[in-house]
């Protein structure tokens, strides 16, 4: 039976093996899907133990995709520009390098949310390795421009030079100016229970935003978005998304995501 997993530290709480059961499941494909906690200064050592018994693929997740991304023989076009790995593919002992994060967002905002991305005016919230990963996949949807504001601007700025797409600009929360079609808040402040600070104009009854966390309650970026009029959305949809994606690479078959994404869902 071919093997995968998930590497992370912690990794106790990942969601990714019950997804990837549910896709195998509905595909009528025997394969394993486990956790693996890795230490955290044996990243690699860890995968070519998992190389060396077998296994057809690994997902990466905190803190480890940068590392992955190093590790990698063979980055795609889109991991590249992440700087980050979340999905690895072993075939004849190399090691090949995607990242499916930025797609998995795309599809939920089309697919599952039912919203363009074409021609609307989106805001990216944070600088950090979660916003890197998704710029290049956005990008590619054509918006009418991609704001991204951060606390710390220079990063942004650097994000903007990095990519050198004149649909790029950064800000500043609060210079920011005007209603979004789409925001996605892609930094930690949720963990901690914070907002950023950005204007409640940001949002107007047509606005989609997104948070990349997710849980049984709303984020506090959630709340606040719902209070200014917006239609809300957590990351659970992305994360159903990103896996489907790896799926796909890894078997060739491409997973309906709706059952799956209820079937997390009602599981929180
Ligand atoms: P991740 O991999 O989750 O993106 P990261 O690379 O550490 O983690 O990035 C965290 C992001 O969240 C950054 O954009 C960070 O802003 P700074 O670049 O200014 O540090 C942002 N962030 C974290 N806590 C925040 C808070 N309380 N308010 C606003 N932004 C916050």
């Amino acid at each position: 039976m071919d093997r995968y997993c998930v590497i992370g530290n912690p990794i106790g709480h990942s969601k990714s093996p019950a997804i990837h059961a549910a896709f195998a499941r509905q595909a009528g494909q025997a394969l394993s899907y486990e956790t693996c906690l890795a230490p955290l200064d044996g990243f690699a050592d860890t995968v070519h133990k998992l190389i060396d018994s077998g296994y057809r693929g690994a997902n990466v997740t905190v803190p480890f995709k940068i590392a992955a991304a190093e590790l990698a023989g063979t980055l795609t076009e889109r991991a590249r520009a992440a700087g980050a790995v979340n999905t690895l593919s072993f075939r004849d002992g190399r090691i090949a390098g995607d990242n499916t994060d930025g797609a998995g967002l795309v599809n939920d905002i089309l697919h599952n949310a039912g919203v363009a991305i074409a021609g609307k005016r989106v805001l990216l919230l944070g600088a950090g390795g979660a916003a890197r990963g998704v710029i290049l996949p956005l990008l590619e949807q054509a918006p009418a421009e991609l704001v991204i504001a951060n606390r710390t601007l220079a990063t942004a700025e650097a994000l903007v030079k990095q990519f050198g797409s004149p649909l790029l600009r950064a800000s500043e929360f609060q210079r920011l100016s005007g209603a979004f079609d789409i925001v996605v808040n892609a930094t930690s402040a949720s963990l901690a229970g914070d907002l950023p600070p950005i204007p409640p104009e940001t949002f107007c009854p047509e606005t989609l935003a997104l948070d990349m966390m997710y849980g049984k309650q709303p984020t506090v970026f959630m709340e606040f978005a719902a209070r200014h009029g917006a239609t809300v959305r957590d990351g659970l949809g992305m994360l159903v998304e990103q896996a489907a994606e790896a799926f796909a690479t890894w078997r060739g078959v491409r997973p309906d995501t709706a059952g799956v994404l209820l079937h997390m869902r009602s599981q929180l």
